[in-house]
């Protein structure tokens, strides 16, 4: 199991509850492909809490980055470090997504947090020379919090609110179902809460397009001991229950049965 307890804090950027780590750790960033995942170890000392579990935001040979919402004790106690501070990380963990390459269009789907690992995808899609878009939903604009960073980097981005606060007034879902209408990409990435992936998931079906959803779930392990993670995937004999950490968090749409 891969484990770096000497990856160090280079960057702390936070803009509301939202924060973003750019992490000094060459062992794990010149390994992570788009849609892999760390355990980070939030507590030092005092109440042991489980390692979160933090799809990679982007990685290159010096690191790697994650970015993240605060919504518990947790998330709170890791947004408290500071750049300098260590970090203890397992990973890269799992199987990330499949990155399309030679002139492909690609349509990348994230809502909220979900976001967080489809700009380390769209990059790498880019290098391989595929043609990213990106579909980028959220509640209101202070829940879009990538839109700056995705369109400084070159991506085409999409935006949707529910409120019609920012671009599309409605779900993601349905802005995707709109552009489609109109034109059909060779694969759609997904990666958000199960409501918005599972009604992405009819859309794509009823319109045969191939598609990777990277699902996420509670994880006390990452590594495949706990059996805390499972979801039922069908197979060529039939369907079961996988351990998302260790065969996902991304698998190919139609092998994903939803709740
Ligand atoms: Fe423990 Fe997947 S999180 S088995």
């Amino acid at each position: 199991m891969p484990i770096e307890r000497d990856a160090r804090l280079r960057d702390v950027q936070r803009g509301g509850d939202h924060v973003r780590f750019v992490v000094e750790a060459p062992n794990v960033g010149r390994t992570a492909k788009p849609g892999q995942f760390v355990m980070v170890k939030v507590s030092e000392g005092g109440a042991p809490l489980l390692r979160r579990p933090l799809g990679f935001h982007d990685a290159d040979e010096g690191g790697f980055e994650l970015f993240f919402r605060i919504a518990g004790q947790g998330t709170a106690l890791l947004a408290n470090k500071r750049p300098g501070d260590r970090l203890d990380v397992i990973g890269p963990l799992g199987r990330g997504f499949t990155v399309a390459a030679g002139g492909r269009t690609a349509w990348l789907v994230g809502g909220g947090r979900g976001i967080a690992p489809l700009f380390f995808l769209a990059r790498a899609l880019k290098a391989a020379g595929a043609r990213p878009v990106v579909f980028y939903g959220g509640r209101n604009v202070a829940e879009i919090p990538l839109r700056d960073r995705l369109e400084q980097a070159g991506f085409e981005v999409l935006c949707a609110t529910d409120d019609g606060g920012f671009g599309f007034a409605g779900f993601v879902t349905a802005l995707v179902e709109k552009e489609l209408a109109g034109t059909k990409p060779d694969i759609v990435y997904a990666c958000g809460p199960d409501p918005m992936m599972k009604a992405l998931a009819g859309i794509l079906a009823k319109r045969a397009v191939p598609s990777e959803f990277s699902l996420e779930s509670i994880m006390g392990c990452g590594v495949g001991a706990c059996w805390g993670c499972v979801h039922r995937i069908r197979d060529g004999s039939g369907d079961g229950w996988v351990k998302i950490c260790e065969e996902g968090p991304v698998f190919p749409g139609e092998r994903i049965l939803w709740p």
